[in-house]
C-alpha cells in the first residue's frame, strides 16, 4: 500500500537548479518538498570545480553582452539567443545574491569577488582590432566552487524550512492529458512506494554521462527523469550534442578543471610542441572544449600522443613552464604557492589518481564525457515543452542539465553550467509559484502508481540470465568507441544496432538482491534501463544530424550546414524507434558566422 503525500510543489533533484527552485518556493511560503535519490549535499553540483560565469568586470573590463556573444559563438550558433541574453544578464544578480547568502568567494586585495579565465570567454584584443583574447569572467571559490554553491543553497533551504525526502528515487511522473499532477517514488531505505500528489513538479536531476565509460560524471548520473519524461511522451531536444571535456584524468575520466589552463597550464604533445598555438592562435589552451578535445584526438591520430598507449597528451602546470611561456593571466609570474591556492583539489587529484607530482612533472590527460547539451525542452521559465510548437505540459518544469532551454546550443562554455542551473532554477521556481496561485487542484487516478509498481516488481522477481553490469559495460564501451568526439555514420549505425540488442537483452536481466531495504541492485537495474534509452536517443539523433556543429563532429559530414541544420532536433519516442521533428533556432543579435579562435 503506497503512502500518499500532498504538496503544492515537488522538486526532483537537490543540486543547484533544484535547490534554487525550492528556495524560491519556500521563500514564497509554498508547501514544497524536494525529493533526491542522494543526500542533497552529495549532488553532482558539488563536484563543479572551476567557477561560475558572470560578467562582473571585477578584474578587467567586461559586459553581459560580451558574455552573451561568447555563449552564442561557443554553442556554434545553435543557442537560442533570447535564453543566452537572460543567462548573461541575470548572471550578475545571481552571483551577487549568492555572495549575500554567504558563499565564500575568493577575493581580490580590494575585497571584490576574484575571477579567472575560462575557455571561450573573451574580450576584444586591444592590440589586434577584430581579434578576441581571454577575459577573467569566472567567479570562484578556489577549485571548489560547486561545493560552496551546494552548501550555501542547502543551508538557505534549511533556514526556510524546505521539506526534504532524501534517498527517494522517483519512478514515474503522473501526467494526465497535458497536465502533470505529481510523481511516484520509492523510499530507498524501506522499498516502500510513495505517491506525491502535487500541482507542480520541477525536474532538476542533472545529466546522464554514465552512458559513456570514460566520464567525469558520478555514478548517480543516469538520466532517470529525462528517460521517464521521454517514456511519458515528452520529446528530447538536441540529444546529439554531448560535450567531451578535454582534460580528464587519464583512463579514469575524473575532471581536471579547465581552471588549470585558466591559471596558465599548457598542453604539449609527444614532441614537446604546444599544439594549441598552431590550432587556436588567439585563445590557445582557452579555446572552447569541443575544439580542444578534437585537437587532442588529432594529435593522437597523427602519432603525437603520449602515455602507455600513446592516446593522451601532457598537461603542464609547473610554475617554471607557466613563467617561461608567460601563460598566466596578464603574463604575470606565478609560484607553486599561487597554484596550490588556486587549484588545491586539482593538484591533489593528480597526485592521488595519477601518481604524478604536478609541481615537478607534466601529467597525462584525455578527453572525458562531461555534459549533455540536450535534454528535456523548456521555455525561458523552465516550463516543459510537449512539442516543437512550444506547447507546454502544464505544471511540469525542468532546469539545469536535465533540461534544454538551449542556452548552450551545440557546445557549452565552461562555467556556464553553474550559472545556467541557478538562473533557470530560479526562473522555474518563480514561475511555478505563479502557476500554483492560478491553478486549482486536479485529482489523480487511483491507478497512478500501477506502472511504477509493476516495473519494480517485474525487475525484483525476474529470473532472466542477463547481467546488468555486463550490459552496462558494453553500452558504455560502445558509446565511447562509436559515438565519441569524432563520429561517422557507419560507426553510429553499429552503435545503434548494439544498443538495440542490449535493450532486448535488458528484458531478460535478473538481480541477486530480492530484498526491499536499500536494494541498490534493483536501483542499478532501473537506472540501466534509463541509460539504454538515452544512449539510443543520443546515437539515433547523432546519426540523424548530417552535419558537424559544436561537439557533434562527423567525419563524413565535416562542415556546418546552416541551410539544412540551423534548427533544434526534437526526438519523440515512437513505435518504430525515434520520430524527429524540428524547431527553429531563436536568433536575435548575432547572425551565424564561421567559428574561429
Ligand atoms: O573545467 C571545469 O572546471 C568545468 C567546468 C564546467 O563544466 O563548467
Amino acid at each position: 500500500m503506497a503512502t500518499l503525500h500532498k504538496y503544492d510543489a515537488v522538486v526532483v533533484g537537490a543540486g543547484g537548479a533544484g535547490l534554487w527552485a525550492s528556495l524560491e518556493l519556500a521563500r514564497a511560503g509554498v508547501n514544497c518538498a524536494v525529493l533526491t535519490k542522494l543526500y542533497p549535499t552529495r549532488s553532482h553540483t558539488g563536484t563543479a570545480q572551476g567557477g561560475i560565469a558572470a560578467a562582473l568586470g571585477n578584474m578587467e573590463e567586461d559586459h553581459p553582452d560580451w558574455h552573451m556573444y561568447d555563449t552564442v559563438k561557443g554553442g556554434d550558433y545553435l543557442v537560442d539567443q533570447d535564453a543566452a541574453e537572460i543567462l548573461a544578464d541575470e548572471a550578475i544578480l545571481t552571483v551577487v545574491e549568492l555572495e549575500h547568502m554567504g558563499l565564500p568567494f575568493d577575493r581580490t586585495p580590494e575585497g571584490k569577488i576574484e575571477q579567472r579565465r575560462f575557455g571561450g570567454h573573451t574580450k576584444p584584443d586591444p592590440a589586434n582590432p577584430g581579434k578576441r583574447i581571454p577575459v577573467m569572467r569566472s567567479c570562484k571559490s578556489s577549485d571548489r566552487t560547486g561545493h560552496m554553491i551546494l552548501q550555501t543553497l542547502y543551508q538557505q533551504n534549511v533556514k526556510h524550512e524546505t521539506t526534504f525526502f532524501n534517498e527517494f528515487q522517483v519512478l514515474d511522473l503522473i501526467i494526465e492529458g497535458d497536465e502533470c499532477r505529481g510523481c511516484i517514488a520509492v523510499e530507498i531505505a524501506t522499498g516502500e512506494i510513495h505517491i506525491f500528489h502535487a500541482k507542480a513538479v520541477i525536474l532538476a536531476t542533472g545529466g546522464f554521462g554514465k552512458i559513456f565509460k570514460v566520464t567525469s560524471n558520478a555514478h548517480s548520473l543516469t538520466g532517470d527523469l529525462v528517460a521517464i519524461a521521454y517514456r511519458r511522451g515528452i520529446p528530447l531536444e538536441d540529444m546529439e550534442f554531448f560535450q567531451f571535456h578535454p582534460t580528464g584524468v587519464y583512463e579514469k575520466g575524473i575532471l581536471i578543471s579547465e581552471a588549470a589552463r585558466g591559471e596558465g597550464g599548457i598542453l604539449f604533445n609527444a614532441h614537446g610542441e604546444r599544439f594549441m598555438e598552431r590550432q587556436a592562435p588567439s585563445m590557445k589552451e582557452l579555446a572552447p572544449r569541443d575544439m580542444i578535445s578534437r585537437f587532442i584526438f588529432e594529435e593522437v591520430r597523427a602519432g603525437n600522443g603520449v602515455g602507455p598507449h600513446k592516446d593522451a597528451v601532457w598537461l603542464d602546470v609547473r610554475p617554471e613552464t607557466i613563467n617561461r611561456y608567460k601563460s598566466a593571466p596578464g603574463g604575470k609570474q606565478v609560484t607553486a604557492h599561487d597554484l596550490e591556492r588556486a587549484l588545491p583539489d586539482i593538484l591533489e587529484f593528480v597526485r592521488l589518481y595519477e601518481g604524478f607530482e604536478p609541481m615537478k612533472e607534466m601529467f597525462l590527460i584525455q578527453p572525458t564525457a562531461h555534459y549533455a547539451m540536450g535534454g528535456i525542452p523548456t521555455d525561458l521559465n523552465g516550463r516543459v515543452l510537449r512539442n516543437e510548437k512550444n506547447e507546454v505540459v502544464k505544471g511540469l518544469y525542468a532546469a539545469g542539465e536535465c533540461a534544454c532551454v538551449s542556452v548552450h546550443g551545440g557546445n557549452r562554455l565552461g562555467t556556464n553550467s553553474l550559472i545556467d542551473i541557478l538562473v533557470f532554477g530560479r526562473r522555474s521556481g518563480l514561475d511555478a509559484e505563479r502557476y500554483l496561485r492560478e491553478t486549482a487542484w486536479s485529482d489523480i487516478s487511483p491507478k497512478a502508481d500501477e506502472l511504477a509498481i509493476s516495473q519494480l516488481e517485474g525487475l525484483l522477481h525476474a529470473t532472466g540470465k542477463e547481467s546488468v553490469a555486463a550490459i552496462r559495460k558494453q553500452m558504455q564501451l560502445t558509446m565511447d568507441q562509436k559515438v565519441g568526439v569524432f563520429r561517422t555514420g557507419e560507426d553510429m549505425k553499429q552503435a545503434i544496432s548494439v544498443i538495440n540488442d542490449l535493450r532486448e537483452a535488458y528484458q531478460n536481466v535478473s538481480i541477486m538482491d530480492k530484498g526491499k531495504k536499500f536494494n541498490t541492485d534493483l536501483l542499478e537495474a532501473l537506472e540501466l534501463g534509463y541509460l539504454l534509452d538515452l544512449a539510443y536517443v543520443t546515437a539515433t539523433s547523432a546519426l540523424n544530424r548530417t552535419e558537424s556543429r559544436g561537439a557533434h563532429a562527423r567525419e563524413d559530414y565535416p562542415n556546418r550546414d546552416d541551410v539544412n541544420w540551423l534548427k533544434h532536433t526534437f526526438a519523440f519516442q515512437s513505435a518504430g524507434g525515434v520520430e524527429f521533428r524540428y524547431k527553429p533556432v531563436t536568433i536575435t543579435k548575432y547572425q551565424p558566422q564561421e567559428r574561429k579562435y
